[in-house]
């Protein structure tokens, strides 16, 4: 059971995207519970501020220590792990998602509070004493972290076993082996004279691989150079000349100044 807390000035922008869909069926199969919180609740002025100025001036406001630290304490426990939404954090990935989801693909239940910020950010001292891990969707500025809270629950709830109906489908996707997932078809066999790969309708399962594999490399090259040189260093052995002809992979081109990847070691 994966558990999660968030805590947001804007709790509506939660719940209705993860109500939805695989995540609304994976919450109402008690794999997942997620629960949005109005941060302004644990607020004690008749005007349930959670923001002030800057110290020594600036524009804009900060989210202040007090509603936070209280929220955080109200909800935490023995194991929870508290994450802060914000751009200056580690940037989120298929590998970050399985390390949130790993102890319940385990087995075991898993906590997180998801503090969201809004405004400048919140203020160094909640980032000093509360929080485990600072997470960021990319190199971009949203208004606030709700959506992007959302971001990290939806690709984290739906590696949960049992949270997909077919357990393979998060097994085959891009990134899960370092490329890109190969381009797809579904019928009819031709659509306004596009057709189908004639692989796929030969029932040569071997050679449906192989088309996959080639087409899953050329794509992660012309689209992700940075990841498709990552797997090109870590897979030597797919650009040893009896592989290649074998499996007729595109030929692996180092970009200036950096070294090849190193010869196969059998
Ligand atoms: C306007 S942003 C604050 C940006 C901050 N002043 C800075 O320059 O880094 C307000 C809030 O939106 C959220 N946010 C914005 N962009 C984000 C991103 N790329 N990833 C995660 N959270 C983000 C964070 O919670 C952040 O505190």
């Amino acid at each position: 059971m994966l558990r999660i807390d968030v805590l947001t000035l804007f709790p509506e922008m939660i719940t209705g995207p993860l109500s939805q869909s695989i995540m609304g069926r994976a919450a109402e199969a008690g794999l997942v519970e997620v629960r949005a919180h109005q941060l302004r609740d644990w607020t004690h002025d008749k005007y349930r501020r959670t923001d002030d100025y800057l110290c020594g001036g600036g524009q804009g406001m900060l989210m202040k220590c007090e509603p936070i630290f209280e929220a955080v304490e109200e909800l935490r426990q023995e194991h929870t792990k508290v994450i802060l939404m914000t751009p200056q954090g580690r940037v989120f990935s298929q590998r970050v998602a399985e390390e949130l989801a790993a102890p319940c693909t385990a087995g075991e239940e898993a906590h997180y509070i998801i503090l969201c910020g809004h405004y400048e950010g919140v203020d160094q001292r909640v980032i000093d004493t509360l929080v485990d891990m600072e997470l960021s969707i990319g190199d971009y500025i949203l208004t606030n972290g709700a959506i992007a809270a959302v971001v990290v629950v939806d690709a984290v709830a739906r590696l949960l076993p049992g949270a997909l109906g077919d357990a393979r489908s998060s097994v085959d996707e891009s990134f899960s082996n370092g490329l890109l997932e190969a381009p797809a078809y579904t019928k009819p066999n031709v659509f306004r004279g596009m057709e189908v790969p004639a692989v796929f309708l030969s029932g040569n399962h071997k050679a449906m691989e192989e088309w996959k594999l080639e087409h899953s490399i050329e794509r992660t090259r012309k689209n992700r150079p940075d990841l498709y040189e990552a797997w090109a260093a870590a897979h030597p052995e797919y650009f040893a000349p009896k592989k290649r002809k074998k499996t007729r992979l595109t030929s692996y081109k180092p970009r200036p100044g950096q070294e090849p990847p190193p010869p196969p070691q059998n």
